[in-house]
Parts: C-alpha cells; structure tokens; sequence
C-alpha cells in the first residue's frame, strides 16, 4: 500500500527536534500540518491530559474539514539507575511516553476510522535494546511499542495505519533535558532531518515498524528480516 500525503490533514504532537523536522518533511510533501503542543503549537495540549485528542480532532475538524493522520513527536526521558529514581520520575516517564500517546490514539481514532488514516509515534531504539541507567525510560518506551503493535492489528480492518519508530540517539538536545539524571557520554547522533523523512518514508509505505538498525542502514523491517540483518544497535535513546 502506498499513502499520498499531498492534501493531507496530519496533526504532529510535540514541537520539539523531531517534531519540528516531520512537520517540516510532511508540509513538503504537501500535507497540511496541524502543529500541538504544551508550550507553543496551533493546538495547545498536554498529552497527559486523557482528553487532549479531542482538542486535536476539534481543531482540525473545524479549521481543515477533516484529519488524515496524526503523528506522536512528543516524550520525555531521564536517566539514572531504578533505585536512584524517584518515583515521580517513573510515573512521569509512563504518563508522557506510554499512557499518553494511548489515550491520544483512543481520542482520535474516530476521526481517522473515517478518513482510513494512519497514527504514527516514535518509540526508540530502547523499546527493543532496553537500556541499564534508563530502565524506566526503556520500560516506557517499551510498552509504547506493545500498545503500537497491538493497535495495528486492532485497526487494520478499518484501513487505519499504525507505525512505531525506534530511532537510536537523535540530535535535538533529548538528552540535555532529562527529568532526572545526567545522559552517559554518546555517540554522534543522526540528525533530526534523517529520522524525520524516514518516518514519512514509513508512513508512504505503510511501515508497521522502523528499527534503530533500519534508520541507520536505510533498510526496512522486512528488508532485515529476509536478510537477517538485525545487528545490535549502536546508539542509544
Ligand atoms: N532525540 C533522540 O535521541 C530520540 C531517540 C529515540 C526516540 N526519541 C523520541 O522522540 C520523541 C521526540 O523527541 P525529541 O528528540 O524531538 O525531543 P525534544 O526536542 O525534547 O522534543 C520533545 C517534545 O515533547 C514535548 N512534550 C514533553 N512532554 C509533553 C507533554 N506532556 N505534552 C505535550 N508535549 C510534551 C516537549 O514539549 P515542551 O517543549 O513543552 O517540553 C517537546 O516539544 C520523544 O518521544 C523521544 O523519546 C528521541
């Protein structure tokens, strides 16, 4: 299946690195981009709010007639052993990065039943190499990717996509914003431009998942699977 998006209505939650750049691939593909997000964004919302895809489905319904996708750029991260973080901090990391984006898609799943549209969000490259000194950021991001996948086969009937990208480290300054914690030294990261036309590569193609390994070898999940290539990611985030 391949998706046009020149017409496009896409929502992209998060005005952060990413979330700036996927706006910036998707408008120059000639979707019209509905921008969300806490502190600045067309759409003011807090994804931690269960109500905050209504606001989405509200505005873009009103302003634009319809929503043809939606794109979860937002998250948190911390860093630190378990027993270093505070509970506040675990609970926070789920709220923003797992429950969140799930009370999101049940928001605004209606509207992209209607238009057989497509939600995308960005996991990481932990939800598959959980990382020690990120165990809730990993156990976050994790059942993300558990919801993501489950959902797709939820919907697909419907002929509504669902993708999960896991990027490795990423070079928007995530890591220089934790809730907690100091990041461990990291590699050189990807660019926000590589990650961003890779999910809208993903999201033309109907990708159900973008391993960190495939964002770095340019390969697809099914290319590594009939290839066998599944090497073990370099970057963490
Ligand atoms: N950068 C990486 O290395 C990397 C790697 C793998 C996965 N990811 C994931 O990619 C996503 C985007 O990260 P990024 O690199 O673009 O980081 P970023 O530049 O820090 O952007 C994160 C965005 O999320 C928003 N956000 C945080 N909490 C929110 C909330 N409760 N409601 C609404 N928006 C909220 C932030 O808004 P405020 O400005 O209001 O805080 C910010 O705009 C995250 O989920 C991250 O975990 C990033």
């Amino acid at each position: 299946m391949s998706r046009r998006l020149a017409g496009a209505v896409v929502a992209v939650v998060g005005t952060g690195g990413l979330g700036r750049e996927i706006a910036a691939v998707l408008r120059e593909r000639g979707a019209t981009v509905v921008t969300a997000g806490r502190g600045d964004g067309e759409v003011r919302l807090d994804i931690r709010d269960p109500e905050a895809g209504d606001a989405l489905v509200a505005h873009a319904r009103t302003v634009h007639g319809r929503l043809d996708g939606v794109v979860v750029a937002s998250g948190v991260v911390a860093f630190g052993t378990l027993e270093e973080t505070d509970h506040v901090v675990v609970e926070e990391l789920f709220l923003t990065n797992a429950i969140g984006p799930l009370w999101l898609a049940q928001r605004v799943l209606p509207a992209l039943r209607e238009s057989r549209g497509f939600l995308a969000a960005l996991s990481g490259v932990v939800a598959a190499s959980p990382m020690p000194g990120m165990v809730a950021y990993s156990a976050s991001k994790a059942a993300l990717a558990a919801g993501l996948a489950a959902l797709r086969r939820e919907v697909r009937r419907a002929g509504v996509s669902v993708c999960d990208v896991q990027p490795p480290h990423t070079e928007t300054g995530l890591a220089t914003r934790p809730l907690a914690g100091t990041a461990p030294r990291m590699p050189e990261g990807l660019t926000p431009r590589t990650v961003a036309e890779r999910v809208v590569v993903a999201i033309e193609g109907d990708e159900a998942l973008v391993t960190a390994d495939g964002l770095l070898t340019g390969q697809t999940f099914s290319d590594q699977r009939i290839s066998g290539v599944t090497p073990a990611s370099r970057n963490r985030l």
